[in-house]
């Protein structure tokens, strides 16, 4: 990367988001303080608040100048307003609780609304993927994808939306190999850029696609709202991430 300013950033963001991954494997086996959200199967750890809580200080100490939209606590800042970074301290919180593994941190970059830097670590593996929208990398290695036809592909989606078939998406189904539900947006990113995955179809948060948006973007991959309109960094929206170049599969897709 050739721009000064972001690669500290970048470097920083890999930094932070490794130490994370570090604590969450030191702590696998601790007794984990539990609550729920919005309802019994929304759930939040106090590992949750911990990450979100270092990595933020953190943030604040080296670019005091910046903001930040985070998933726990309400930490909420306009997209659209100046430098701001976007946290999701454990992705697949409730893979995390029950399997120990599936589960990711992730932390964006954005200047205005334009994605800059995206992170992703899968802990369990220690597969580190980052990217500034331009190349993207596993660990040392940078990512190559070219999307193959959707009828020799898999699909990752949430199962909510399959099989209440929410905007077309049983249809869809059809038109593939299988669907794969995996519970992390972040792991689910990082199957589309290994490959495993043509497209992910889910109902998100910003943290949720912030860092995953970036991360696929220089392989020809657009994230959007499923009727093609553009997501709006507010609440929760039902969100593809798919090749460009099909951003009409849904509403071209056939009810059986
Ligand atoms: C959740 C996961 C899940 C997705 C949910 C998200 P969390 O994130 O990414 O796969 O279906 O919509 O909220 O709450 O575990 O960080
Ligand atoms: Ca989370
Ligand atoms: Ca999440």
């Amino acid at each position: 990367m050739n721009d000064k300013r972001l690669n500290t950033k970048l470097e920083f963001a890999k930094t932070v988001v490794r130490d994370a991954g570090d604590y969450l494997k030191a702590h696998l086996a601790d007794d984990l303080e539990i609550s729920e959200k919005t309802h019994f199967d929304d759930l939040v750890t106090n590992l949750d608040g911990e990450v979100q809580d270092a990595i933020i200080a953190k943030i604040q100490e080296t670019f005091p100048d910046d903001h930040i939209l985070a998933e726990e606590n309400d930490v909420r800042h306009d997209i659209n307003d100046g430098n701001v970074w976007v946290l999701d301290p454990i992705d697949g919180t409730t893979n995390f609780i029950v399997q120990k593994d599936n589960f990711a941190v992730m932390l964006a970059y954005y200047e205005s609304g334009v994605g800059k830097l995206g992170i992703i670590l899968d802990v369990m593996n220690d597969n580190l993927y980052w990217g500034d929208g331009k190349t993207s990398y596993r660990n040392s290695t940078e990512l190559q994808l070219t999307a193959k036809p959707l009828a020799q592909s898999l699909i990752g989606v949430s199962a909510y939306m399959y099989r209440t078939n929410a905007g077309g998406l049983f249809d869809l189904s059809h038109q593939c190999l299988g669907v794969r539900a995996i519970g992390s947006a972040g792991i689910e990113y990082t199957n589309i850029l290994d490959g495993k995955i043509w497209g992910y179809f889910s109902n998100l948060s910003p943290w949720d696609y912030a860092a995953g948006a970036v991360l696929i973007a220089p392989f020809g991959y657009t994230t959007l709202q499923l009727d093609g309109s553009p997501l709006d960094f507010q609440g929760r929206q039902m969100v593809m991430s798919i090749p460009e170049n099909q951003r009409t599969v849904l509403s071209e897709t056939k009810s059986i």
